[in-house]
């Protein structure tokens, strides 16, 4: 699928993790919810959660923040924002209000979106010491008087810091 494909996908189309990272390159909000991609570029200053809460989720599957936080109304105005769907598990990238950086899908290249999933030298895999979602706070530098390694649970994870 071209570039311009890829902008204007219907619901029901498979996009590649490729494309999604070319979409969020243009600085489209794109986020996954239950499979589906939704592109929430338009919702996020009516958003009653903020736009923060949306931009920390750019680029992950939000299923469970949304599931947990939202009522079934919420949940079924969702539909109105997909562009698509996944097949598979999604990985998440490091949304980029928290540093991630993606690559941009070229214009006219058709072949973009079978580029293989492993080919993320570039691109902003999340990263938290093999952890696939991100901790709510994560401390880097613990104070001296605490023990080198120090847990922090957050809900039902825990994180080494
Ligand atoms: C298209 C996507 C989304 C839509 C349409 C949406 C819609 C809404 C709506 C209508 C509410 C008000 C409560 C309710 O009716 O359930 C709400 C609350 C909230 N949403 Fe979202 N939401 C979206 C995505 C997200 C995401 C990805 C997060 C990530 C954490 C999030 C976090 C929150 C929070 C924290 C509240 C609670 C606000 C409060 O009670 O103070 N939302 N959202």
């Amino acid at each position: 699928m071209s570039l311009s494909q890829v902008r204007k996908s219907q619901k029901g189309s498979v996009l590649s993790r490729r494309q999604i990272e070319g979409l969020i390159a243009e600085g489209r909000k794109i986020i996954v919810v239950d499979g589906k991609v939704l592109k929430v570029d338009a919702w996020l200053r009516f958003h009653p959660g903020g736009d923060k809460a949306i931009m920390h989720m750019v680029g992950r599957d939000a299923t469970d923040e949304v599931n947990a936080l939202h009522s079934a109304g919420a949940r079924q105005r969702m539909d109105l924002y997909q562009i698509g769907r996944i097949e598979g598990r999604w990985i998440n990238f490091l949304p980029p209000i928290q540093g991630g950086k993606y690559r941009p899908l070229m214009e006219n290249a058709e072949d973009e979106g079978s580029e293989s999933d492993t080919e993320q030298e570039s691109s902003s895999l999340e990263n938290y010491g093999g952890l696939e979602t991100p901790p709510v706070f994560v401390i880097r530098h613990p104070p001296r008087s605490l023990p080198s390694t120090w847990t922090i649970s957050t809900q039902n994870r825990s994180y080494l810091v």
